[in-house]
């Protein structure tokens, strides 16, 4: 299966998700695109031999001159599967629309709880103690698709929004590679860790 993973910053998840993809996997990458050009999971990605592109959203006119070229490079890769990993702009329902069923996403927190931006900080303000992150199929609603996995991450006391974070991040790089596996080998029903 021809993947290929979207990010916009420094791609550690796009990392586990490559990593991962070795041996008997059924998945392979082979594309990493960013909206940025200065995106620092670009130069991961070509450290590992992959090739990558960027395709900066600010030199187009509107989002949909965006995603048509976004498509059109995920189409000359021969994309199978996209895997969006901290990727940072919304999609519209006409490029999702074209992906639907063949797009992933990872969000940290635990969906349906706190969908778009600052989740550890609104985990921490509700006092939650236990927090985490989420794969769910990508559809024209944000953060609500499908769901595909969750791993769930305790919350200490002294928690500030960035411990919780790099705790949260570290869940990530456990399920988005297990969830991947699982998808590309047709299965559908949702992966749990704790
Ligand atoms: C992180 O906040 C992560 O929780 C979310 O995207 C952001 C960047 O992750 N999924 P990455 O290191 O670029 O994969």
């Amino acid at each position: 299966l021809r993947v290929a993973i979207l990010l916009s910053g420094g791609g550690s998840n796009m990392v586990a998700l490559v990593d991962s993809m070795t041996g008997a996997h059924p998945a392979r990458p082979v594309l990493v695109l960013s909206n940025r050009p200065d995106a620092g999971g670009l130069e991961k990605a070509s450290a590992r031999g992959i090739a990558t592109d960027a395709i900066d959203h600010r030199a187009f006119p509107g989002r949909e001159a965006f995603e048509d070229a976004l498509h059109a490079r995920l189409l000359a890769a021969d994309t199978e599967l996209v895997c969006l990993a901290g990727f940072m702009r919304i999609l519209t329902p006409g490029f999702v629309a074209r992906w639907e069923g063949r797009m992933l996403n990872i969000h940290p927190s635990l969906l349906p709880l706190y969908p778009g931006l600052h989740t550890h900080a609104r985990a921490l303000a509700a006092g939650d103690t236990e927090a985490g992150c989420t794969v769910h199929e990508v559809t024209a609603a944000l953060d609500s698709g499908p769901l595909l996995g969750q791993a769930r991450v305790p919350v200490a006391p002294d928690d500030t929004a960035e411990s919780l974070a790099a705790r949260v991040l570290t869940a990530e790089h456990r399920l988005y590679p297990a969830v991947l596996e699982r998808f590309a080998r047709g299965e559908r029903s949702p992966l749990h860790l704790r």
